[in-house]
């Protein structure tokens, strides 16, 4: 078996080790090759028998969609979720009703077309206001937090002259925020130690959440505990609303859910359906480790899960 890693075109330097790791990981037991996802890809990609996929810059506002769609109409089997389901996971306003209809806990939150103004707000309440279909942190600052109604109208106007999409604005959970990982299919289905992420250690001032600056200047300052500090009970409604939610939204192989927590309730976030993999600096990479499974063992996995579930046709 011939297998490509299909990553995107321009990579930074953690995409760029990613991809060379796990193409180290994969050649101890296949034959592989990388394969950027450019405008010879369709013939390119004809030449193998499955695809290790990590391109999520597929297209402006439809990222991850691209690849698996063009293996599907080739028939070559590939990593990680379908389209469809990496659809539902990019809008987060699409992936929080499908959460509501199915009742995994997730934050109440109102939705702002552009050109739509917030009229009233609940007195007493924190809200937070992001653009649904960004990530990594993108137009998350100190300020998307707001408390009252003028700060939350400019805010929401924000995001609409900023990203052109609507707003997602979010009862603001304050409390202890966690990552859940999540390997393999149907009753193969492993959710992998829970990652803590505290900020507490982070300098006097700063938001103790991930915006754009701590995500991107503070990750050294960021503590990661891993089994996270939580009961038994929260572990296991997160173990099951984790497992639930990876079967409703279809996901393949692995995914990772942001979760907060206060007291002993849960509230997924968002899913990230295609979560980077870059040695030790990735979240399921840390969580992974607390599993016992190194990094090639975690890629390797992942695969062997793909493979398995094309074999038994799904
Ligand atoms: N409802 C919320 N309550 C508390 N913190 C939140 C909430 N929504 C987002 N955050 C904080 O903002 C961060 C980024 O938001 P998220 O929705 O995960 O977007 P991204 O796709 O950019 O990761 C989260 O990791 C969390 O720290
Ligand atoms: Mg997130």
């Amino acid at each position: 078996m011939k297998i490509a890693i299909v990553h995107d075109l321009e990579l930074n330097d953690e995409e760029f080790k990613m991809v060379e790791s796990v193409k180290n990981a994969i050649s101890k037991k296949f034959k592989c090759e990388l394969v950027p996802f450019d405008e010879k890809f369709i013939n390119n990609v004809k030449n193998f028998d499955f695809v290790f996929n990590l391109s999520n810059k597929g297209g402006k506002e439809t990222k991850q969609l691209h690849v698996p769609s063009i293996l599907d109409k080739l028939g070559i089997p590939y990593t990680a979720s379908n389209a469809y389901s990496h659809a539902l996971c990019l809008d987060k306003i699409t992936t929080k009703i499908i959460m509501n209809f199915h009742n995994i806990p997730t934050p109440l939150f109102m939705y702002f077309d552009i050109g739509e103004v917030p009229e009233v707000m609940d007195e007493g309440k924190v809200y937070i206001v992001k653009p649904p279909r960004e990530g990594s942190a993108r137009g998350i600052t100190r300020e998307s937090v707001v408390d009252n109604l003028e700060a939350m109208r400019k805010q929401v106007k924000k995001i609409h002259e900023e990203f052109k999409q609507p707003a997602l604005v979010e009862e603001f959970i304050d409390g202890m925020e966690v990552s859940v990982g999540l390997l393999g299919n149907g009753e193969d289905l492993e959710v992998l130690p829970i990652l803590e992420i505290d900020f507490s250690k982070l300098p006097e001032g700063l938001e103790r959440f991930y915006s754009y600056e701590v995500k991107h200047n503070y990750g050294e300052q960021t503590n990661y505990v891993c089994p996270a500090r939580i009961s038994n009970e929260v572990k296991q409604k997160l173990e099951f609303y984790a497992k639930k939610l990876f079967k409703v939204l279809s996901l393949k192989d692995y995914a990772r859910m942001d979760v907060r927590i206060r007291g002993n309730e849960v509230y997924f976030i968002e899913v990230n359906s295609l979560p980077q993999l870059v040695p030790v600096y990735s979240d399921i990479t840390k969580m992974a480790k607390a599993a016992g499974y190194e990094y090639d063992d975690l890629i390797l996995k992942i695969l062997e899960h793909a493979i398995k579930r094309y074999e038994g046709g799904k």
